[in-house]
């Protein structure tokens, strides 16, 4: 059997250094401080919101919270993100996504200072990554690359294929696995023979967004195989976009789901967080 990538037991790691971090930062007088900013009352919002909230309060982060209403305008939203990025206290802004459809997502992304941005979805954080220089990384993304070399996983000289092209997870995936020196190939609907160029890989991206579409035969006997996706099943069970009772018995090593990718997200928003604060210094 493959062996089992646990994101639940390496987040809880990563959460533990964080708080020891934050401690000792607390002790040189430097605190660290989110905003966390939702429109509307989105139930998953509200979900992931109140789960972002109390990974802060778990390490010892401030967090602010601002629930405004879906009547929100694009002006009022600009205008606290305005105050936001003025305060010396507020190391981190976070508008969780989607916002309501009357006010334009990249014109929010745009207005939050990118030395704020840890969520890492700034047109100057995307170019950084994309050119090799200093900034914040897309937290899925960066998580997998946490999960990948906590599990001992080499990524360089690997062929890396990814499937799926979203702004947040795929594109910054194939940057991260070029930067650690991956032969990578970006996927999606449009790809021609599709788990032809999936059994090419050794490290196995899967960010379609479709319930255990990554079946068997899409994957290279002893792949590595990481799944974003999560979703209900027909009873209700959170399930993946890997077919993982399929698919495990062939691969060298797997993420579950839940408990693979998901709860590294957060871990690596706390961690930006961190780096923010630790920077401004
Ligand atoms: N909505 C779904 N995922 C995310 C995320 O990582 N950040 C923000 N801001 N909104 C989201």
């Amino acid at each position: 059997m493959p062996q089992i990538i646990n994101g639940k037991e390496i987040s809880a790691q990563i959460k533990e250094e964080l708080k020891d971090k934050v401690k000792a930062m607390k002790e040189d007088g430097i605190s660290v401080c989110l905003a966390v900013i939702q429109v509307g009352d989105d139930p998953a919002s509200s979900v992931y919101v109140g789960n972002k909230k109390k990974a802060c309060a778990y390490i010892g982060i401030t967090s602010l919270s601002y629930e405004l209403p879906e009547e929100t305008t694009q002006e009022e939203l600009l205008a606290l993100i305005g105050e936001l990025n003025k305060r010396k206290d507020v190391n981190g802004i976070l508008v969780q996504l989607p916002v309501p459809a009357h006010i334009d997502k990249d014109a929010v992304i745009r207005a939050i200072a990118p030395e704020k941005d840890v969520d890492g979805f700034h047109p100057q954080s995307v170019g950084a990554l994309c050119i090799g220089q200093e900034g914040f990384v897309s937290c899925t993304p960066a998580g997998i690359i946490q999960l990948l070399k906590r599990s001992g996983i080499e990524i360089a000289g690997k062929e890396c294929v990814i499937i799926g092209r979203s702004n947040i997870v795929g594109k910054p995936m194939a940057l991260l696995l070029l930067r650690e020196n991956g032969t990578v190939t970006v996927t999606h609907s449009g790809t021609k023979d599709l788990k032809e160029v999936t059994r090419r890989a050794d490290i196995l991206v899967a960010a379609v967004g479709k319930p255990k579409m990554i079946t068997r035969e899409y994957v290279k006997e002893g792949a590595v195989v990481i799944d974003v996706g999560i979703h209900r099943n027909e009873n209700n069970k959170l399930c993946g976009d890997v077919d993982y009772d399929d698919v495990a018995p062939v691969c060298s090593a797997i993420t579950p789901v839940p408990g693979g990718v998901g709860p590294m997200t957060i871990a690596m928003l706390m961690n930006n967080c961190v780096e923010s604060a630790a920077l401004r210094q």
